[in-house]
């Protein structure tokens, strides 16, 4: 079945089923194309919980439609390929967290939304890229000592930007940590001296050190949606990329090549319609867990408005 064949078959089982389909902006252009919206992990989370529909189809990494889960507990999210997890949120767990809090019993503990829901439930509010240095300057602001979990290099992002130190936590990922080097921006940059480099704040310190603009996803698209530049290096995974190409076809976008997300790729249009037609994979949490983990998402909720 070729790929016109497949999104119309999907478009009518969506509309037969009375289903949302929420896609993150790091999926295929395929996939990207089919979207009821395209956003970023927060845009994507409120998605979730203002629509009426109860049927959810979410494109993107299995935190995501368990964080979806946690804040629509009474909609059914379903993840199309049940093992596209994160390596990052992989870095933490539950158990490692229990023991920093002995050690830090002081400490507010900020986690990254590319955690387990078994994770969230430990700590005391999530962060996502758009909103990390809102929340966790709202706690400095408190003098309160901040543990943040489980990536690095927002971590020290933060701290310098903020201008404060933060316990941290030796996890990342590897899209924007190694596939993404100091080296391949330079060398992007020499080729292109009048584009803007926007850059996403998982990549490592050399490499922000290369940004005119440090944000995440959806802040790459507000900054060239606000501006009138005519080339970006856009330093984040190439999903982001192909929707930059496809929404200003009359600007320039450069991006480092291999910096594939293999997770996020997993996601293709037989999976989607599979999705739709056998109501798979639901994503679901057990309680305690879920009340937990919900009222740290609820707090970024809280925090964000
Ligand atoms: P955004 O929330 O910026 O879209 O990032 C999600 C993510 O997984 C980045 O690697
Ligand atoms: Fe996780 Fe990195 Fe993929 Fe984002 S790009 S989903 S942080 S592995």
């Amino acid at each position: 079945m070729n790929r016109n064949d497949l999104t119309e078959q999907i478009l009518h089982l969506k509309k037969e089923r009375n289903a949302l389909i929420l896609v993150h902006n790091y999926q295929r252009p395929e996939v990207q194309a089919i979207a009821d919206y395209l956003g970023d992990s927060l845009d994507l989370a409120r998605r979730a919980t203002q629509t009426d529909r109860s049927l959810i189809v979410f494109c993107g990494v299995h935190f995501m439609a368990e964080s979806a889960t946690l804040l629509s507990p009474e909609k059914i999210i379903l993840l199309p390929v049940l093992d596209a997890g994160c390596p990052l949120a992989d870095c933490a767990t539950p158990e490692m967290v229990r023991a920093a809090r002995l050690q830090h019993p002081e400490a507010v503990f900020i986690a990254y939304i590319n955690t387990s829901a078994a994770v969230k439930a430990e700590v005391d509010v999530v962060c996502t890229s758009a909103n990390a240095l809102k929340i966790i300057g709202h706690y400095a602001k408190e003098g309160r000592t901040i543990c943040y979990l489980p990536d690095k290099n927002l971590a020290a992002f933060a701290e310098q930007k903020l201008g404060i130190k933060i316990i941290t936590w030796p996890g990342q990922c590897y899209v924007h940590d190694r596939l993404i080097t100091a080296e391949k921006v330079k060398i992007l940059k020499h080729s292109h001296p009048d584009a803007v480099v926007v850059a996403h704040p998982e990549a490592p310190p050399e490499v922000l050190q290369l940004a005119e603009i440090v944000t995440g996803t959806a802040g790459m698209l507000k900054a060239v949606e606000h501006s009138r530049t005519s080339e970006w290096i856009v330093v984040t995974e190439t999903g982001l990329i192909d929707r930059l190409h496809r929404e200003y076809p009359n600007r320039r976008f450069y991006g480092i090549e291999n910096a594939i997300c293999s997770q996020m790729k997993l996601t293709t249009l037989i999976s989607i319609r599979d999705a739709l037609e056998k109501t798979q994979h639901r994503i679901t949490v057990p309680e305690p867990v879920a009340s937990k983990a919900r009222q740290a998402l609820n707090r970024m909720m809280e925090l964000t408005l």
